[in-house]
C-alpha cells in the first residue's frame, strides 16, 4: 500500500508544483458547490490520477481540486466514492491516505443524509458528533501498516469536539438551523423501509446515509482530526413514509448547500 500511495503522491506533487494542502475536504452528493468558493490552483480528473478509483456516478464529477479557501490551502474531492458502487473499503479510503501523505492536518467531510429525528427537518443541517457503522466491513480489515496507524485505533472522539462546538456557534451567528447528532452509515444503494428507519432511530441514530464513516475511520487511524456535516435531504421519521427519489435528494442538497458552504468556509478560516 505504501508504494502505491507514494506513486500517486509523486504524480500529484509533480502536477501541482508541490502544492501542500493543509486541509482535505470530501464533498457529498449535491454538495460540490463549495468548490466555487475555492481559488482553484490545479484540478485533476480522478481518471488521470494513477491508482485513483473513478467515481461511477454521473452526478459526482470526480475531480481533485487544489486551491485556496478563505486563506487556507485545501485539497477537495468533488465527487466521493461509495461502497455501493462496488469498490472495496480500501479503494474508497485511498484518497484520504493520499491526502494525509500530501500533508493535510484536518479532514472536512460533507454528505446528504436522511433525518431520523423528528426535530431535524428536511433542509436542515446536522453536525456529526458520533456515528454507528452498519456497513459490513471496516476499511482497516486486513494487515495493518503500523507506519500509518495502530492496529486498534481509538474511536472515543472520532469528530473533533472543538470543531463541532465552533460550527454550531457559526451557524447560530448566521441564523442557520444546524443540529448535532449521530450518523448511521448503511451500505445502500436502496433507501430504507419504514421499519428500517424506525430501527435506526431506536438504536440511536439522528441521520442515515451511505458514506462518510469509512473515510472517518481511516482519518482517525492516521490521527487526523475530522469535522463532518450532513445536509438532511429527506425525513425517515414520518407517520406515512414519503417516497424519495435521488432527484429530490440532490435538489434538497442543492438548496441547502449555501448554508453548509458558509459554515465550512468560516470554520476553515478559524484553523
Ligand atoms: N437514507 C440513506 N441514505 C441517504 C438518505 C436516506 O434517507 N438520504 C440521503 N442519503
Amino acid at each position: 500500500m505504501f508504494q502505491i500511495i507514494h506513486e500517486t503522491v509523486e504524480y500529484l506533487k509533480r502536477k501541482t508544483e508541490d502544492f501542500q494542502p493543509e486541509i482535505g475536504i470530501v464533498l457529498g452528493t449535491g454538495l460540490g458547490g463549495l468548490v466555487s468558493e475555492i481559488e482553484v490552483k490545479h484540478q485533476l480528473m480522478y481518471s488521470n490520477i494513477p491508482n485513483f478509483p473513478i467515481s461511477t456516478l454521473e452526478f459526482h464529477s470526480g475531480k481533485l481540486i487544489f486551491g485556496i479557501l478563505n486563506g487556507k490551502r485545501v485539497v477537495a474531492m468533488q465527487g466521493r466514492l461509495h461502497y455501493y458502487e462496488g469498490y472495496s473499503m480500501q479503494q474508497i479510503t485511498f484518497p484520504i491516505r493520499v491526502m494525509k501523505a500530501l500533508g493535510i492536518a484536518h479532514l472536512f467531510v460533507s454528505n446528504a443524509a436522511g433525518s431520523l429525528n423528528k426535530d431535524f427537518k428536511k433542509g436542515d443541517l446536522m453536525v456529526i458528533n458520533d456515528h454507528i457503522n452498519l456497513q459490513p466491513e471496516s476499511p482497516l480489515r486486513g494487515r495493518n501498516d503500523s507506519d500509518m496507524g495502530p492496529r486498534f485505533p481509538d474511536m472515543s472522539q472520532p469528530y473533533q469536539r472543538s470543531l463541532v462546538k465552533q460550527a454550531l456557534e457559526i451557524a447560530k451567528e448566521n441564523e442557520i438551523t444546524c443540529h448535532q447528532g449521530v450518523y448511521i452509515a448503511v451500505t445502500g444503494p436502496n433507501l430504507e423501509t419504514k421499519a428500517e428507519y424506525n430501527y435506526l432511530r431506536i438504536i440511536g441514530g439522528d441521520a442515515v446515509g451511505m458514506s462518510t464513516v469509512p473515510e472517518v475511520i481511516v482519518a482517525n487511524h492516521m490521527g487526523i482530526p475530522v469535522f463532518a456535516i450532513s445536509v438532511l435531504t429527506d425525513e425517515g421519521f414520518t407517520e406515512v413514509l414519503q417516497p424519495v427519489s435521488l432527484e429530490e435528494i440532490i435538489e434538497t442538497a442543492r438548496i441547502a448547500e449555501p448554508k453548509m458552504t458558509k459554515i465550512l468556509s468560516q470554520l476553515i478560516s478559524t484553523l
